[in-house]
């Protein structure tokens, strides 16, 4: 008598690949366990310079783990363990000549509520440029202007930047947040549901923002909003419990993935 089949691993669906020398961010392999428990499985992609990626996916698949590997946020985790690399600008981001500080400052990070300093919006702008020091007031004033347009948001505070950071609307904390992670000239933005905490209108800011940043940056954003992935992203990861499933041009992910279970997510299908 055979043996009934176990259960089928998951599918995968058609895999983008980009030349290494057009990509920013190379993932090879990379599997990362809490306490033993995986919540990313070997994953293997790369990320496309000076575009937006996006990362979808239900609730729990490991969107944010997956951003939050990008720049080392575990590394204090005890918990968490890893295997497989990550390599930006083709140096391994865990190399010991690596400093963490440099790391971060290259890749700047954004979460879904805003959290700016209690500081002014001066100082949050600031911030950054403070720690990396050797700035003169001259150059630090045009940086944090320089900064502050960067995250269209100058026009709005130009004329109240000793005002509380806290005094700011939602959305206009949240691009402040942007500013600041600006200010230090990152290589890469990862934002993490970075409108999911805002009203319509300032979502539709922060969509703006991501796309008119491509031409300085490499955007990577994830999101639970389809419809924000498919105005804002050139690219589109679908990744389910862990895995990569399909990641294709966004164009052609929406309307013609090549699986049915990214289908069935991306119509609602799937929570
Ligand atoms: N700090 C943590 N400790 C333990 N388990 C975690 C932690 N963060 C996330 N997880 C687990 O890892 C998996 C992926 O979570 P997460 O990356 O937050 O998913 P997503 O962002 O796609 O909703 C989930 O099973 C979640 O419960
Ligand atoms: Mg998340």
């Amino acid at each position: 008598m055979t043996k009934p089949p176990g259960p089928l691993p998951f599918a995968t669906g058609s895999i983008i690949d980009f030349p290494a020398e057009a990509s920013c961010l190379q993932i090879e392999g990379l599997t990362l366990a809490y306490g033993g428990k995986p919540a990313l499985k070997g994953l293997t992609l790369r990320v496309p310079r000076h575009r937006v990626t996006a990362f979808i996916g239900p609730s729990g698949c490991g969107k944010s783990t997956l951003l939050r590997a990008l720049n080392r946020l575990h590394d204090l985790n005890d918990e968490v363990s890893h295997a497989g690399r990550i390599l930006l600008e083709g140096q391994d981001i865990h190399a010991p000549e690596v400093a963490v500080d440099e790391l971060r400052r290259r890749v700047g990070m954004v979460f879904q509520v805003p959290n700016p300093f209690p500081m002014s919006i001066y100082e949050n702008v600031a911030f950054g440029l403070r720690l990396l020091g050797g700035m003169r007031k001259r150059q630090m004033d045009d940086t944090v202007e320089w900064a502050l347009n960067a995250a269209a948001l100058w026009d709005e505070v130009k004329d109240r930047l000793r005002a509380s950071a806290w005094s700011l609307s939602g959305g206009q904390q949240q691009r402040l947040v942007i500013a600041r992670s600006l200010a230090v000239r990152p290589e890469v933005l990862l934002l993490d549901e970075p409108a999911s905490a805002l009203d319509p209108i300032s979502t539709l800011k922060v969509e703006e923002l991501i796309r008119r940043l491509k031409s300085q940056l490499t955007l990577v954003l994830v999101t639970h909003n389809m419809q924000q992935a498919a105005r804002v992203s050139d690219y589109t990861a679908f990744l389910q419990h862990g895995e990569l499933v399909e990641y294709a041009p966004t164009d052609t992910l929406f309307t013609n993935p090549s699986l049915k279970s990214t289908e069935n997510y991306i119509t609602g299908r799937m929570a």
